[in-house]
This record gives C-alpha cells, sequence and structure tokens, in this order.
C-alpha cells in the first residue's frame, strides 16, 4: 500500500533527529557463518539451500543426508554474489536427486554452523493431502518496524526485536511447523523502503534500507530454514522508497527489485517439465520453462497442485511498477513483450488435472478487495486467462488484512457457488503484519463472504483430496480459526479450457 502520507509526515523530524542512525544487526566474529537462511522447491526432487554471510565465499557447500548423524552427501556452487549497498554476499547451493517426501538433515558448511532439516517436495501427482501456508506482506519487527509502540493497527505485544519468534505471525509459523509443508509469499518483505517512517534513520537511508532487509531476513530464517519459502515480487522489493518522483534518487542496489533479485533470482523454480502423458502439455510446460522468470514469474508442482506465481508489478500493460507506471516505481520489464503472459498461458495450460487437481494462481495486487489497492491492469491481464484455464483459487495481499470471495469472473458470483464452480475463489490474504498497519476492511463487496482487520492472520490452504480444498485464515497471535471454508471442484476435466 502507499506511503505518501505518512512519508510527508516524517519530514519535518528531519531537523529534530540528527544523532540516531540505522541499526544494523551485530557482524558475527566468523564471517562465514550463515545468516538469513532460505529454501525453496527447485524443481522436482530438488530444493535450493540459500543464506547469507557478511565475506564472500569461494565455494558455497552443504552437506546433507537423511539421518542427523550422517550428511553423506555435499553439494557445492561459486554462487556467491552481492550488490552495492549490501553488507553481505548471497550464497546459492541446489540439491538434486532427493527421495520425495523425505527428512533431510542439511549443514551449511561454516566453521560456526549447525544442522537442520526439511521435508523434501512430494512428487507431482501424490495424492497425500497436506497444508500449505499463504503469508503476505510481512515486515520487519522491532525497531525498524512494528512494535508495541505506535498507532493500535500497528500493535504487538512484544516490544523487543529479539528473539525474531515473538513475532507475531513468524512464532505462529514457527509453532505450527509441524502442521503445513511449504509458504508462499507473493510479494513485501521486510518493508525496507519504509525506512523514514522511523525518524532515527532520516539522515542515513541507504543503511537504514540495508539494515531492515538483514533483520527482517534473520527473523525469518527460522521458519524459511524449516520449510521451502516460495517469494514472488510486491511493490516494497522495486526501490529504495515508495514515494513517487524521489524514486530516481534511491541509489544503485536499492532500486529495481535489486535485493529481491540477488536474493531469490538463483533460487526459484522456472516450471517443472511435465509428467502428464499427454504430449500437448508437455509441449506447453516445455514453453512455459523457456518463458519463466524467477523470481517474477514461474511455477511449481507438489503433490496434488500445482501452483502459479506471477509479477502484478511489471511486465504487462499499464504494470503498476514499470516506468511511467501508476506506482510511481520505475523498474522492470524483466522479460520480453509479453513474454509474462505467454508464459501464463503456457504454463496453465499445461497442467494435467489427472496428475495435479489443483491449480493455484498467487500474486501480489488483488482485483478482487472490499477496500482501496484494487488493480485495474492487472485484472485486465490476468483475470480472463485465469478462468480460461479453470484456476481454482487465486491469492493476493498487498491491501493488509485477511478477505474471502466466492468464485467470481469478471465482477459475476459463479452460480454455483462453491460447489463445483468453474471461476475461481479469491482470497486476500495480506494480514502478516508490518510497519504500516493493517488496512480497513472497506466497505462491502458482493462476493465477499469474510474480511478481517482486526490483528495479524494469514491463510491456510489445506488439499484434503482431489476434490476438496479447504481455506482457513488464522490469527496469528492465538491460533484461532477466523474464518473457514471448503471448495469443491469435482476435476473431471483433464485439461481445462473454457
Ligand atoms: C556463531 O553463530 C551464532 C549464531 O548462529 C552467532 O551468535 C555467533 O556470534 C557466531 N560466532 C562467531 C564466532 O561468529
Ligand atoms: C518473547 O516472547 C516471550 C513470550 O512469548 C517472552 O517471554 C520473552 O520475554 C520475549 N522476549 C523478548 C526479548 O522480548
Ligand atoms: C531493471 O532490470 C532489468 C533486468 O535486470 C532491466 O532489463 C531493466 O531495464 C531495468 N529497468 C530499469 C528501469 O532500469
Ligand atoms: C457483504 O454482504 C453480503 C451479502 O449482504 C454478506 O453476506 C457478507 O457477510 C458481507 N460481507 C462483509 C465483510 O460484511
Amino acid at each position: 500500500m502507499h506511503m505518501l502520507a505518512s512519508a510527508t509526515k516524517s519530514l519535518p523530524l528531519l531537523v529534530a533527529c540528527v544523532s540516531a542512525a540505522a541499526s544494523y544487526p551485530p557482524v558475527p566474529k566468523d564471517a562465514t557463518t550463515p545468516v538469513q537462511q532460505r529454501l525453496a522447491v527447485k524443481g522436482p526432487g530438488s530444493v535450493s539451500v540459500a543464506w547469507n554471510t557478511y565475506q564472500k565465499l569461494t565455494q558455497p557447500c552443504v552437506q546433507y543426508g537423511t539421518s542427523s548423524g550422517a550428511l553423506t552427501s555435499q553439494a557445492c556452487s561459486s554462487d556467491s554474489t552481492t550488490y552495492p549497498t549490501s553488507r553481505t554476499y548471497s550464497n546459492v547451493v541446489t540439491l538434486t536427486g532427493l527421495s520425495p517426501a523425505t527428512t533431510y538433515y542439511y549443514k551449511i558448511v561454516s566453521s560456526n554452523s549447525t544442522i537442520d532439516h526439511f521435508l523434501s517436495p512430494r512428487l507431482p501427482g501424490d495424492k497425500t493431502p497436506f497444508s500449505m501456508n499463504a503469508v503476505i506482506d510481512m515486515g520487519v519487527y522491532g525497531v525498524d518496524g512494528y512494535t508495541i509502540q505506535g498507532d493500535a493497527s500497528k500493535r504487538d505485544t512484544i516490544p523487543s526485536i529479539d528473539p525474531s519468534l515473538n513475532h507475531t505471525t513468524i512464532g505462529r509459523l514457527a509453532q505450527t511447523v509441524n502442521d503445513y509443508e511449504f509458504i508462499f509469499h507473493p510479494g513485501d518483505f521486510a518493508y525496507a523502503d519504509d525506512w523514514f517512517e522511523k525518524p532515527k534513520n532520516i539522515l542515513d537511508g541507504k543503511n537504514a534500507f540495508q539494515a531492515i532487509l538483514e533483520q527482517f531476513y534473520i527473523q525469518l530464517a527460522p521458519i524459511a530454514s524449516r520449510k521451502p519459502y516460495m517469494a514472488s515480487p510486491g511493490n516494497h522489493e522495486a526501490a529504495c522508497q515508495e514515494v513517487p518522483l524521489t524514486t530516481g534518487l534511491c541509489p544503485a542496489g536499492q532500486k529495481n527489485f535489486t535485493d529481491f533479485m540477488n536474493r531469490f533470482g538463483h533460487t526459484m523454480p522456472t516450471a517443472f517439465p511435465s509428467t502428464s502423458a499427454s504430449n500437448t502439455a508437455k509441449i506447453a510446460a516445455n514453453r512455459a520453462q523457456m518463458l519463466a522468470k524467477p523470481p517474477f514469474w514461474y511455477s511449481f508442482e507438489y503433490g496434488m497442485v500445482h501452483v502459479t506465481m506471477i509479477d502484478t508489478e511489471t511486465d504487462f500493460a499499464n504494470a503498476p511498477d514499470q516506468p511511467g507506471g501508476s506506482a510511481g516505481l520505475n523498474s522492470g520489464p524483466f522479460g520480453t513483450a509479453n513474454q509474462q503472459l505467454d508464459f501464463l498461458a503456457a504454463d496453465l495450460a499445461s497442467v494435467d488435472r489427472s496428475v495435479t487437481p489443483w491449480l493455484i494462481v498467487a500474486g501480489h495486487r488483488p482485483w478482487y478487495t472490499t477496500g482501496s489497492g484494487q488493480c485495474k491492469p492487472c485484472q485486465a491481464a490476468f483475470e480472463s486467462v485465469l478462468y480460461k484455464y479453470g484456476v481454482d483459487l487465486a491469492v493476493f495481499g498487498h491491501v493488509h488484512n485477511s478477505q474471502r470471495f466466492l468464485p467470481v469472473n469478471n465482477k459475476v458470483a459463479d452460480p454455483k457457488g462453491m460447489n463445483d464452480p468453474k471461476a475461481p475463489m479469491y482470497i486476500v490474504a495480506g494480514g502478516a503484519g508490518n510497519i504500516e498497519g493493517m488496512s480497513d476492511v472497506g466497505a462491502n463487496y458482493s462476493t465477499n463472504v469474510f474480511a478481517y482487520a482486526d490483528d495479524f492472520s494469514y491463510a491456510s490452504i489445506s488439499l484434503q483430496d482431489k476434490n476438496h480444498l479447504k481455506v482457513d485464515f488464522i490469527r496469528s497471535s492465538t491460533g484461532q480459526i477466523l474464518d473457514s471454508s471448503v471448495l469443491f471442484k469435482s476435476h473431471t476435466q483433464q485439461f481445462v479450457v473454457q
């Protein structure tokens, strides 16, 4: 969401606060110490392990195995990169040939690291029920983020930044870590571009921006080092601040999605090769693989579901963050003309429902929302494609609350409701918590059935079987289920085109 009002409000403070500065986390003495660990599903039987260090590594390595006492395999890379203004290097190693749905233990090779573990991805077509979480618009907690101070909408009960698990949503994700298999987070991480919200940062924006990123990804590590954490872009990844007209003043390293690309560019997948028996599907999947542009747009398959991540910021007509776009963020494009939309059509067309019955699309900006923040160019670009290929569930954020809509297409409610609709069911899961606070639930929208902005929340999505998908909105502070619904789809057609 937009920060123009608070930016103008903060400027007079420039005069008042000259002594304070950015709040960087301490640099470990051993500069090989892994920080900001993050996993992702990288391909079939493949997981990327990424982490940052305060020095460049000539050969990042990960030891792993199916027993914590026998890390018998090792994978290495030479992927250790940085960018102007960053204090850290982003390291990535990809583990391949993993047995499906198996617990692996792993140790990032360092003179100061410990063993952690993860569950390897399920094979596409595995019909075992499982849950995943949608967490969107999640910012840093503590001195540069939200704390007990400030207005009620930004409150939290714990006034200290450490340990990270005191962040209500991350805390809940940690407590329930055995209840879900991966997380997807389509956009708005950290809120580093809101550094100017804290007066102490006013004279040191460049460092404050980096300090927030470091703090946030350290806070996220207890979760992201345990579960694949699938990322796609939001407006807060674009530039050093979100105030139109000043983006051009951002230093090199803090514009055009630089941190986001550096952090996730080599960790997210492209699109999986099709396991369908159909040659048409295989050709479409190959085409999607060529057109994918991770971490901006890509897809992956996991058990019963095919998940496609889209970029609602750049790379379509009137994209808000593109040069000349409505957000003034002067970013992208990241593909050639129409590459994202060609990807999306090929990717969705490749989905064989006899293998992955469920099809979910996730992006940052919604077009169905009860309050402000509706992205009309996104609707124009994407909605008809989602309908055409029978997407079951569409997940967005950007608006800082939780919302559920009945299946709808082109503003018209599907006559079948939740009982085998043709139109996608839409949700907004933007309530994870950040310095900007919650968004008003807004005026009612005809197909809206649930809207909640009283506290931080996220969505848990359970694939119960090939016909039933359950969405629970969870209140982060208590674990209470705020809203629960089950979508029934018959999934009788192998390839949906409507
Ligand atoms: C080792 O890592 C821990 C955190 O994992 C850190 O607190 C400590 O400072 C590190 N030790 C050194 C010598 O860098
Ligand atoms: C973190 O939260 C726990 C309770 O959830 C509390 O006991 C602890 O003091 C908090 N830590 C800090 C540093 O605020
Ligand atoms: C942003 O980066 C992409 C790819 O790295 C590049 O093609 C594009 O021109 C850049 N956009 C701007 C506005 O600098
Ligand atoms: C919106 O209106 C519908 C129909 O009147 C109602 O069922 C629904 O609960 C309302 N939603 C909200 C969030 O108030």
